[in-house]
């Protein structure tokens, strides 16, 4: 089991370059099994939930190359349609497989994803909408068994919340149904974007309306095709809470200004001053100590992520002034509070309502890592602490970020794995 331990209170200083993003590399290689073809994608962050989408490729039969950031999937010999309930269990969101298989294969055959580090994960939505194309579906012991039978038929879904994987599902399994399907309070997340953009490049007909609106005319078949995934931005928020909680000036590469307009004023109201330095470059320079007095709503894109929400709950908590934020999207999302208590930080929870009374000092102390964005807002908070922070629970981090440590390392901070 690896730990990390951070020295903290060092001012980083220099460039970072963040990774490509997670959520949109998940369900784009699950889109490559419809092609039946070689697809080739960029930017391709290397971090512990592509290599279990690796193995569900090739568990599939597909090929698949990795090597510098770049991803080959060729899908020409796919033969199985189900994924085993261990690969289900390594990553939940491997749900993603049930409109790509439906859509290249004709069936699905997958385990339920079940409960998560982030509460119940229901996938209603993702299952109502299927149906309403046509796919017969019947669950027992926990399995899953999807049919297309003859082919599916595109119609009008209405989603009751724009949920991202149910979106991503449903416009997979739509791409090549006979007709058009039309989803509107469909997400709208960049990472929804990006996978419409890849699908377009394959051959897909879709049309998109910022209003959340989603309209796919199905073809036949999609062919191979070469894409560039966007950069992660909750990586870049991380970063820069980071530079925030040390009060540290730093430049970050590959983040779309865009993507993160929700969170810049948050770090601007807290007195840090962002600036755009050319091209998807933005440089943040950080007060002595941050100041905030304000409310923090998670909400569907483009609201605040609720994937922020850990990492900039850090920030506030050695910030003068008293923060409450309100988790909006999952029920059990405040897991990283107890450990952030152990450090030193003033943090009440109510139901989905957080206070946090911002403490001059963290100091270090042993915490425990039970989520992704969790583990991410305890590197933060021990880069700003004083003393040693060791955290377990490392393999959360592996699963988002790409060599935290050695990101991190570069910019001054001292943090090693052991
Ligand atoms: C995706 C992201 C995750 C992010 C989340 C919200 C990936 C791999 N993960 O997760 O990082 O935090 O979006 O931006 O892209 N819900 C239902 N029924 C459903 C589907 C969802 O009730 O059928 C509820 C969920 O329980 C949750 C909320 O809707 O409370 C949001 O879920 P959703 O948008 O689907 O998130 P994910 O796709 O799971």
């Amino acid at each position: 089991m690896s730990k990390l331990i951070i020295e903290g209170s060092r001012r980083l200083r220099g460039n970072t370059k963040v990774q490509g993003s997670k959520n949109s590399i998940l369900p784009i290689l699950a889109a490559c099994i419809i092609c039946k073809d070689e697809c080739v994608i960029h930017n391709c962050p290397n971090i512990l939930d592509v290599r279990v989408t690796r193995r569900i490729l090739e568990y599939l039969g597909c090929k698949t190359s990795f090597e510098n950031h770049t991803f080959i999937v060729n899908s020409k010999d796919i033969f199985k349609n189900d994924i085993p309930d261990f690969l289900m269990r390594e990553m939940r969101s491997s749900i993603i497989f049930l409109g790509s298989l439906i859509s290249g294969i004709g069936s699905a055959k997958l385990s339920l994803p079940g409960g998560c580090e982030l509460g119940p994960r229901p996938i209603d939505i993702h299952l109502d909408s299927l149906r309403q194309l046509g796919v017969r579906i019947t669950e027992s012991h926990g399995i899953l068994e999807c049919d297309g039978g003859k082919g599916l038929i595109g119609c009008n879904i209405a989603f009751s919340f724009p949920s991202v994987g149910a979106t991503e599902n449903l416009i997979l399994a739509a791409v090549t149904a006979k007709g058009t399907t039309v989803i509107t309070n469909a997400a709208k997340e960049p990472e929804v974007i990006d996978l419409i953009n890849f699908l377009k490049k394959c051959g897909a007909n879709i049309r998109y309306s910022h209003g959340g609106t989603i309209v796919i005319t199905g073809v036949s078949r999609l062919h191979g095709a070469e894409h560039s995934v966007i950069p992660d931005r909750i990586v870049a928020i991380t970063y820069m809470a980071a530079a925030a909680a040390t009060s540290s000036s730093i430049t970050i590469e590959n983040v779309i200004e865009e993507h993160i307009s929700s969170v810049i004023p948050i770090f601007e109201e807290a007195g840090c001053i962002i600036t755009a330095k050319g091209k998807d470059v933005l440089q943040i320079d950080s007060p002595t100590r941050p100041y905030f007095n304000r409310i923090i709503r998670t909400m569907p894109y483009p609201g605040f992520p609720t994937d922020a929400q850990a990492p900039v709950m850090s920030m506030t908590s050695v910030a003068d002034g008293t923060s409450i934020f309100v988790e909006n999207i999952f029920s059990n999302r405040y897991k990283h509070v107890g450990e952030l208590l152990r450090l030193g930080a003033d943090i009440k929870v109510e139901d989905k309502v957080a206070i946090v009374e911002g403490v001059k000092k963290l100091s270090g102390a042993k915490v425990t890592a039970m989520d992704l964005r969790g583990a991410a807002s305890l590197v933060v908070a021990g880069l700003g602490a004083e003393g040693v922070t060791e955290i377990s629970g490392v393999k959360y981090i592996d699963r988002g970020y790409e060599d935290i440590e050695g990101n991190l390392s570069k910019l001054g901070a001292y943090i090693k794995r052991i």
